[in-house]
């Protein structure tokens, strides 16, 4: 059973704009959630004293709504409280993702659910995507890996065999069609129509990454399709110069480390789980490499931002790290 909540305002208390407020919210939620009607039992809905017009329950059954059971209350009068507000809490069949859904001006309710981001940088090998994953499954909102996006870059400009200068690359970026969609909530990284997201593991393309990340043209195209991403939705990203570039309004910022030998130790494993034959101090000596690359570069470099939480994560767990950032945000909603 899923208890999903919702609210929505309405411009005037006129049947008309009630009728269209409660069919969108409901719609939203059934969208979000991917409710069919017969997966709903029943809908209940508070409305501000100030709706006196229609029941928000009479609106639901107008735009469709036949099944489940309605109901309907008016709130007390409270002062400074949102006007012109409906409320809604669907009780529907099913297990799974709940996605509470605040339109028009009600996510005003709900702090939480207000647009944010969440900036996770550091180097290579810090962790900070293992991270990232779990806590945009906390947060319950999208997960952007920005290393994917040069990763694809690379594999664009060597599939082209050309040399990393700006001379060469520039044109490939401006016809560059670089994709970022989402498969239940999994970042797929598509290039030329193609997905190349499994492609651009492999490890000869992470040195390849780090060199034409350097470049201004591809940071340029790269930086811009993020924060055309970011736009959209709230988001946990995770990069080199998010918090410090990228985003630097971002609500949450933290910048994930851990020691060379930590960082080279995480990627053998992760090579060889995935049936890569690598050799650790060759690894290792490739993240110093790229860290001193991604470092130095003359264009937007890998930086803590200044109000960046440093997080050492050489002797945490995944979880202890999760918890950390988790608890970091809390304390700042
Ligand atoms: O995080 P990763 O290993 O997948 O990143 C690949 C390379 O891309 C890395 O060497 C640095 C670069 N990068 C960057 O410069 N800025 C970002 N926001 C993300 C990655």
């Amino acid at each position: 059973m899923r208890a999903i909540r919702g609210a929505t305002t309405v411009p005037a208390d006129e049947p008309a704009a009630i009728r269209a407020a409660v069919k969108e919210l409901l719609q939203e939620i059934a969208a979000a959630n991917a409710l069919r009607e017969e997966d709903i039992l029943f809908i209940l809905f508070s409305n501000t004293a100030d709706i006196r017009s229609l029941y928000p329950a009479k609106a639901a059954r107008e735009a469709g709504f036949v099944r489940p059971a309605l109901f309907s209350a008016a709130e007390p009068v409270i002062d400074g409280s949102l006007p012109l507000c409906i409320r809604v809490l669907v009780m529907a069949e099913g297990e799974g993702r709940v996605r509470h859904v605040y339109l028009r001006g009600a996510a005003g309710l709900r702090k939480d659910l207000k647009k944010f981001a969440v900036a996770l940088d550091g180097p290579s090998g810090s962790g900070k995507s293992t991270v990232a994953k779990l806590l945009a499954a906390r947060l319950n909102i999208l997960y952007l890996d920005t290393g994917a996006m040069y990763r694809a870059c690379a594999l664009k400009v060597s599939a082209a065999g050309l040399p990393v200068t700006e001379e060469a690359v520039a044109p490939v970026m401006q016809g560059l069609d670089l994709k970022i969609e989402y498969e239940n909530g999994a970042q797929r990284t598509v290039l030329d129509g193609r997905d190349v997201s499994e492609e651009i593991r492999r490890p000869e393309v992470s040195m390849a990454a780090s060199r034409v990340s350097a470049l201004r043209c591809v940071r340029e195209k790269m930086v811009a399709l993020q924060r055309e991403i970011a736009a959209e939705r709230s988001l946990v990203l995770d990069g080199r110069d998010i918090g410090s570039f990228v985003l630097p309004d971002a609500e949450f910022k933290f910048f994930i480390t851990a020691s060379s030998e930590v960082r080279a130790k995480r990627r053998y494993d992760e090579l060889r789980a995935k049936g890569f034959a690598v050799d650790l101090a060759a690894l290792q000596q490739e993240i110093e490499e790229r860290d001193r690359n991604d470092s130095t570069r003359e264009f937007s470099p890998l930086r803590r931002a200044d109000d960046a939480v440093l997080i050492d994560t050489s002797c945490l767990t995944v979880e202890q790290v999760v918890s950390a950032v988790l608890c970091k945000i809390q304390e700042k909603v």
